[in-house]
């Protein structure tokens, strides 16, 4: 069975008038009505502890969605276990079905529980239409459309045979579980962790994050109604270090799809480095992690085109994207006239609940990531070293709402140009128009990571100069346009550095980490 290179699911508009705004909305109203009863789904079944946890829209904390179950040590054990009673039969299952299930999951999110999946994610990870559609709809569906066409061009390749020699390569699954541990973010991000990895015929424990719980489950039932047998993957609701101490010191832990931040996946490498002798083979380690990522600007960038790029680099889905633009390199000889448009359009940006389609700010996650973004501004404005050019409140009232900030420093290292802060937070630094090489520099030694990054110029040496000099310090890299927004099957997506072990998520590269090739000669 070969599946050809498919087209990238088309995003709808959601326009006033059309017909998918009016089942969305439609839909988001039955959401919030309705009481959901999330469980822990393992060895397809459905297991309620009864220590439930509330489920609330970012942007209106006080409303409840429902709850989900939490699950505790045994719940990760059980999840092992009947990952492993699956293992045999789904190893065995020939390519063809194995793929059709995740061909059919990706239908019915596109034909039957689209709304689903973009309601779930609007209500619970404060992500306005547009923003959900491309996520839990466009890029979930193109992970498990591209991610079966790069499995079946891998299953394709086998070795030369010789006069008397016939050599062939099995690509077989791992030999054990796979952990997959997935962030609040984006939800096409918790469905390609374990589905990526499943899809070779390898059995999974999948635990997303507490704030991406709503949407997480809906993938998991479309799922399992598009045939997935139970146990192939086992979603559960754990403490994150409950989850490691059991999983990352089982013998039969065959490897890691994590994404989310540095300091925990470091955390997780040590682990996995301590328990070597326990496992029967050296897991596959595979993390994207943390960002800082850049918009650098030549002195020949068009005015407009930068602007845009950095409203939208750094401000859509709150600055709560690894690939959000968060510190910029502006030369002196347009730097007044960027920084005037800027703040002028991104005055405009309404900001409130997802449910006005008009809002273009919604909710920055919880409490937690609340604080730690007005930490950041509060400490600005206390220091008087930097200046806030537009935003910088924040009020947790009805929601956790922190407005669109735009900082200018004259520090090019100062904490807010180094530090992730994962918030609709941009740092400006105005440089010497004619000293691009020095801007260069910084922006390549100023932050461990090296996820996205951008450059806005008409100079075609200055393009070419920048993509050469940087080439370490952004896995993936704009030339005049925001650094996100990367589209399964066309910008392979992952960085180097702090940010990750640029398995690039949507790429054959990916898929080769998940099976374990075992060469076979027969002579004759
Ligand atoms: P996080 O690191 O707080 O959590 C990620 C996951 O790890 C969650 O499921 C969490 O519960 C779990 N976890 C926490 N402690 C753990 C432990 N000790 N052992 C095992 N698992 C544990 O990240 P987040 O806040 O959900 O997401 C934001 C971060 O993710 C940012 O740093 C962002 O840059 C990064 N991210 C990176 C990419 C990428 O492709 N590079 C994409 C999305 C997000
Ligand atoms: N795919 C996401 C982006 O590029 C992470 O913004």
């Amino acid at each position: 069975f070969h599946y050809p290179m498919p087209a990238n699911e088309p995003v709808l508009s959601y326009a006033p008038g059309s017909p998918e705004r009016a089942t969305l909305k439609k839909v988001l109203a039955e959401l919030k009505k309705k009481q959901v009863d999330v469980p822990m789904y393992i060895g397809g079944r459905a297991v309620r502890t009864g220590n439930k946890v509330e489920l609330n829209p970012p942007h209106e904390k006080a409303h409840v969605l429902g709850y989900f179950h939490m699950g505790e040590q045994k719940h990760v054990t059980q999840a092992i276990e009947a990952a492993l009673k699956a293992k045999e039969a789904w190893a065995n299952m020939p390519w063809e079905d194995r793929a059709h299930i995740f061909l059919k999951a990706a239908d019915l999110i596109a034909t039957k529980y689209r709304p689903y999946m973009n309601g779930t994610t609007m209500l619970g990870q404060s992500k306005n239409a547009y923003q959900a559609e491309i996520d839990s709809a466009c890029e979930l569906i193109d992970f498990l459309r591209y991610n079966v066409h790069y499995l079946s061009e891998i299953y394709k390749q086998q070795p030369a045979s010789a006069p008397g020699v016939h050599n062939r390569t099995e690509w077989r699954p791992l030999e054990g579980f796979v952990l997959a541990v997935t962030p609040f973010n984006f939800t096409a991000i918790a469905g390609n962790l374990p589905t990526s990895a499943a899809m070779c015929g390898n059995v999974v424990v999948w635990k997303p994050a507490d704030t991406q719980v709503y949407a997480a489950q809906m993938f998991m039932r479309i799922m399992k109604e598009a045939g997935l047998p139970d146990g192939v993957i086992n979603l559960i609701y754990v403490d994150g270090q409950v989850l490691g101490d059991t999983c990352l010191s089982h013998p039969d832990f065959a490897g890691i799809h994590f994404t989310g931040s540095t300091k925990v996946f470091n955390n997780i490498w040590q682990t996995i480095g301590a328990n070597l002798p326990v496992y029967k083979s050296y897991p596959r380690i595979v993390g994207e992690t943390g960002g800082k990522d850049f918009v650098l600007v030549h002195k020949s960038a068009d005015v407009d085109a930068t602007v845009v790029a950095l409203a939208r680099g750094a401000f859509e889905y709150q600055g709560q994207k690894c690939s959000a633009a968060s510190r910029a390199y502006i030369p002196g000889n347009i730097a007044e006239e960027v920084k005037r448009k800027l703040v002028a359009m991104v005055q405009t940006m309404k900001m409130g609940s997802v449910e006005d389609f008009s809002n273009f700010i919604n909710a920055v996650i919880d409490e937690r990531s609340f604080d730690k973004i007005k930490g950041y501004i509060e400490k600005v404005k206390k220091d008087k070293k930097a200046t806030i050019l537009t935003g910088g409140n924040c009020s947790k009232k009805e929601g956790y709402f922190v407005e669109p900030t735009i900082i200018e420093t004259k520090d090019p290292k100062s904490l807010t140009m180094c530090e992730e802060i994962f918030g609709p937070v941009l740092t400006i630094y105005v440089y010497n128009a004619d000293n691009f090489e020095g801007a260069m520099n910084l922006v390549d030694t100023t932050s461990p990571y090296a996820l996205t990054g951008s450059i806005i110029a008409q100079d075609r040496e200055a393009i070419t100069l920048a993509t050469s000099r940087l080439r370490n310090a952004a896995g993936n890299f704009y030339v005049n346009d925001k650094p996100t927004g990367a589209v399964v099957g066309q910008q392979p997506f992952g960085g180097a550095r702090a940010s990750g072990t640029n398995d690039k998520a949507g790429s054959m590269l990916n898929i080769y980490r998940w099976l374990s090739a075992r060469t076979i000669k027969e002579t004759f």
